[in-house]
């Protein structure tokens, strides 16, 4: 049993091996947070954690009788604004006289088994049996308004999904000005809030900071997630680290304006709330209609960070990513953009197939530049027909060569976009988002294209879909280069401009919904300038993000490090490239770009014919490691060891389920002179009472050993002892694998 209710006191329990969260009806009818952190046995009567008793002067209060009892103090559930809780609501409704006061009481509870999709959204998803779902009906009696909240508890996740959804069951209209998927008050605000910041080329930085009294937040207004911030906050007691301690997370399964907050009030709770942003956000909700805000995963861990991680990753493992895609081996891939960017034609693409498949590589990806005229960024987005140019057999020539050959083939699109200077921009200029009273502004040369008319998603959905189909794709690298601005489009009306950004987001959903649900074998990866859109909208759909362009050995520590906070990484797209980094001019080793790159989707990124015949020999044996170890890498425990935003280092492995077995990788970024004499690694994860055998060695070290005192690390090069030192310079870096006896 996962969901307890008391139908005497409306209270409900959700709660599971690893949590609990409570809520009940509050005297006024509205609902109240009674609790939500480690599992706790149910009793019958939780209603003491909701006792009021700060009467206090300044308050407004709900009943003339009753000063204590003010929404200001108290935890609530789903809160309104415009009586006595001067905080930000989860939810603000503009009803047709103008007022904005809404108060919505309790009227039901029913309990589904399983869980329901919703309607245009990806969601995660449960069979009946591995979830229930709590769905609690609230009504504001005055104008006829049903808000519908969503709760699902997991047999086997410290994750709960919420959502929200309003139905309009009156005769008027009414405009959503807000409406988030998750409020959530603690009851106090010692924590620091960790989230995932960046820019171009350095995503998913991890930061961390104290919550302080008033709003702290992040968010997007540019359209997509973002390289800026990913929608993903975390709360974590001030001691807690990546193993031990108390940590919550809250992550938003969407792709576009999303608002991520804390408030700390005056008595120090923590109101979080994540959802769609506010800002530029106004949806009319006509009688008869009804609107769905997306969700939200919020985890619970008392295992630190890790802990958080790995409940996140079983659940995305297990109930977003599609399932045909779960147990499937990611294939290794080498991409030619960065190997020939435009400047390609048929033959030089299957000089590159051709060696890479000798290597061991099993896919290839053609990049951006195969369609229309396209020979720089200048041109032809939009026009989805091959450059008879560069490749006289189209795709479809190249495909079967390439198949032939014994390799899976993929393709570059960027469906979104138009380029001014195309085929389809002449046909059809209205179908370019822009406000019509001014000019548009430029990114990368291009224009985005309005996905809240159908009839553009069409279009897109019958391009793609007719090289799938002639040229059997078996892959698909979805890009999106630029941000939306001059947000306006003519389909929608005057008074409907608001929807905009939601609209447009359903309308990319709407495609890959299309694509993937009428062909379930092609392979989705998302990207966007990097990982621009790198969310748990996306991996709903497309199983693989591209993670960053920025593909140098040392700056993807940083990029994978925070990624794997929230995404399996079997999902994080990872690939080696040339030196000198095409980013960052920086030179590392093969090895050190190999090493960083396995734990991902692996791949490259470069034209293997320029490389000498050692390093074809070294990445040879890469592919062949990484072929090994790939499905530990897909269904392992993920442990953060050594954070590369605290220290010269950064270490990270994962571990079978059954601990049999375990992939390790370690980096130390600059040498450091006169090192420490023995140097060790503490692991996580390991049978503590098994021994383990490193690199197929014939010593054997105790699980304990290995997490308490630590893995030895090679000898260090120190000025003196050449003859003994088995590593020194910039850029170390190790991965070790390790196998239990016996197990
Ligand atoms: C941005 C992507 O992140 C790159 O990998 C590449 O596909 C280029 N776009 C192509 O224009």
């Amino acid at each position: 049993m996962l969901i307890f209710i008391n139908e005497e006191l409306n209270q409900f329990h959700l709660t599971n091996k690893t949590v609990s969260y409570i809520f009940h009806v509050m005297k006024n009818g509205e609902l109240g947070q009674l609790y939500y952190g480690k599992r706790l046995e149910n009793q019958a009567d939780f209603s003491h954690f909701g006792a009021y008793h700060i009467p206090t002067a300044a308050s407004c209060h709900v009943e003339k009788d009753d000063p204590a009892f003010s929404l200001e103090t108290v935890c609530q559930e789903y809160p309104v604004y415009g009586t006595t809780d001067f905080r930000e609501p989860a939810i603000s409704l503009r009803h047709p006289s103008g007022s904005s006061v809404s108060k919505f009481e309790y009227a039901g509870y029913e309990v589904l088994d399983g869980k329901e999709r919703i309607p245009g959204l990806p969601s995660t998803f449960a069979n009946a049996g591995e979830a229930s779902t709590l769905v609690i009906t609230l009504i504001d009696n005055l104008r006829d308004i049903k808000l519908k909240l969503y709760y699902t508890i997991f047999e086997n996740s410290s994750s709960i999904t919420r959502h929200a959804s309003l139905e309009n069951d009156g005769e008027h209209p009414i405009d959503i000005e807000r409406l988030m998927s998750l409020s959530l008050d603690l009851n106090d605000h010692d924590f620091m809030m960790v989230h995932l910041a960046g820019a171009w080329s350095r995503e998913r930085h991890v930061k961390e900071r104290k919550l302080q009294t008033g709003i702290q937040s992040i968010s997007s207004i540019r359209g997509a997630s973002s390289h800026q911030h990913n929608p993903f906050l975390a709360l974590k007691r001030p001691h807690t680290t990546e193993n031990n301690g108390e940590a919550y997370s809250f992550h938003f399964v969407y792709s576009g304006n999303f608002l991520a907050q804390a408030e700390v009030d005056h008595y120090n709770t923590a109101r979080i709330q994540i959802g769609i942003h506010p800002f530029q956000f106004n949806w009319r909700l006509n009688p008869g209609e009804a609107f769905h805000a997306p969700e939200v995963v919020m985890t619970y861990s008392d295992l630190g960070l890790n802990g958080l991680t790995q409940s996140l990753h079983t659940l995305y493992r297990e109930h977003l990513i599609a399932p045909v895609w779960q147990k499937r081996q990611r294939p290794v891939v080498i991409n030619n953009w960065e190997a020939t960017y435009f400047d390609f034609n048929a033959e030089k693409i299957l000089v590159i197939a051709r060696q890479a498949k000798e290597l061991g590589v099993e896919l290839f990806v053609l990049d951006d530049g195969w369609f229309g005229k396209r020979n720089d960024d200048t041109t032809s987005l939009g026009d989805w027909f091959t450059d008879p140019d560069k490749l006289p057999g189209g795709i479809e020539a190249l495909s079967r060569a390439i198949q032939n050959e014994g390799m899976q083939f993929g393709l570059w699109f960027e469906p979104e976009m138009i380029s001014e200077e195309s085929d389809l921009y002449e046909k059809h200029p209205d179908w370019v988002i822009y406000d019509p009273e001014r000019p548009p502004s430029y990114g990368r040369n291009q224009w985005v294209l309005d996905y809240t008319r159908e009839e553009v998603v069409d279009y897109l959905y019958e391009r793609i879909s007719s090289f799938i189909r002639s040229a059997k794709l078996n892959y698909i690298k979805w890009d999106m280069n630029r941000n939306i601005t001059e947000a306006y489009s003519a389909s929608l009306g005057q008074d409907r401009q608001g929807e905009f950004f939601h609209r447009y987001i359903l309308g990319v959903y709407d495609l890959y919904e299309r694509l993937t649900s009428k062909y379930p074998e092609v392979l989705f990866e998302s990207c966007a300038g990097g990982g621009g859109r790198f969310d748990a909208g996306m991996l709903y759909y497309a199983p693989q993000a591209w993670a960053s362009d920025d593909t140098d050995a040392v700056e993807r520590l940083k990029i994978q490090y925070g990624s794997s906070f929230v995404y399996p990484i079997y999902s994080i797209g990872s690939h080696v490239s040339d030196i000198p980094n095409h980013q960052t001019l920086r030179s590392t080793s093969l090895k050190a770009r190999g090493d960083a790159a396995y734990f991902g989707t692996f791949g490259y990124e470069l034209d293997p014919n320029k490389m000498t015949d050692e390093e074809k020999a070294e990445v040879k044996a890469q592919i062949v490691t990484y072929k090994l170890h790939r499905t530990l890498i897909r269904h392992g425990d993920f442990y953060r060891l050594i954070s590369p935003f605290e220290s010269n280092e950064a270490a990270w492995m994962v571990v079978s389920k059954n601990r049999a077995e375990a992939l390790i990788g370690w980096y130390k970024i600059l040498a450091t002179p006169n090192p420490k004499k023995i140097q060790t690694l503490k692991l996580a994860g390991l049978d503590s009472v098994s021994t383990y055998q490193v690199n197929g060695s014939d010593q054997a070290f105790g699980g304990d050993e290995l997490m308490q005192r630590g893995l030895a690390l090679p000898v260090e090069y120190n000025g003196v002892n050449q003859h003994q030192a088995e590593r020194g310079g910039d850029f170390q870096s190790y991965v070790f694998y390790l196998t239990k006896n016996g197990g």
